[in-house]
């Protein structure tokens, strides 16, 4: 097969787990819809990937979750529909447009009063989170050359059981070239050193392929 007919092979599939397990969507369908007319760039999770962390949140019962990286609120939005009742997302955002994309669409999937975007950058918004955590769930996705000083943040906001979430660890398989000068790879390569490095958390990370092509999640739980 050609790289294109991989790729397709990749969106059809997707497609297929869309239909046969999850479903049409008002709420995440206009939110995608808004973030594109708006001109946010089109990198939000797949629905396969935000259900996985809507199932997530879900299975660890989740009261407190943090997301670095809202754009339109898209991930934001499967994550907190799996808050258990009670419960409140922190969602970080650098971009004022995204935030506010991101607000309109939160609001619109009925979930203003348990989400709240935070406009700054991460590394200013996240030190003002001490009194807010632990966190039950932590899901990182914003610049990845950020990733290192992330994990260090998301660690501190834990406790014993929380699972910290990182997207676009493979980005196809670049990961893997110990010598790429790519910002990018060089931030998930300094993560992976630290998290190695770090007793106090157990992780892998899986490889996946789909719409967004060949990337993946990492997965660290804080050791109980
Ligand atoms: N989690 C989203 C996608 C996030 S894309 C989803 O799946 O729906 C990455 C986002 O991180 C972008 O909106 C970008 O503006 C934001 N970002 C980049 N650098 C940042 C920083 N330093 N602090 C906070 N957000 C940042
Ligand atoms: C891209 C994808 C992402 O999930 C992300 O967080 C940033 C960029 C991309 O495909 O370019
Ligand atoms: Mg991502």
């Amino acid at each position: 097969m050609t790289n294109d007919q991989t790729k397709q092979l990749w969106t059809r599939v997707d497609r297929y787990i869309v239909d046969a397990l999850i479903g049409a969507d008002e709420a995440l369908d206009a939110a995608v819809r808004d973030s594109e007319a708006a001109g946010l760039p089109a990198i939000q999770v797949s629905a396969p990937q935000g259900k996985f962390l809507h199932l997530l949140a879900r299975m660890l019962g989740a009261r407190r979750i943090l997301e670095i990286g809202t754009l339109g609120g898209y991930s934001t939005i499967w994550l907190a529909r799996g808050l258990a009742n009670g419960g409140r997302l922190i969602t970080l955002e650098a971009v004022p447009l995204h935030a506010s994309v991101a607000r309109a669409n939160i609001a619109r999937a009925g979930l203003a009063g348990v989400v709240e975007v935070r406009l700054g950058p991460a590394l200013e918004t996240l030190p003002q989170l001490a009194g807010e955590g632990p966190f039950d769930l932590i899901f990182v996705d914003a610049n990845k050359d950020g990733y290192p000083e992330y994990f260090r943040h998301a660690l501190a906001l834990s406790r014993p059981g929380t699972a910290i979430v990182f997207d676009n660890v493979v980005r196809g398989g670049r990961v893997a070239d110990a010598a790429s000068d790519d910002a990018l790879v060089r931030g998930v390569r300094a993560l992976n050193e630290l998290i190695a490095a770090e007793p106090r958390v157990s992780a892998t990370a899986i490889q996946t392929v789909g719409t967004k092509g060949y990337d993946g999640f990492a997965l660290v739980l804080v050791n109980t």
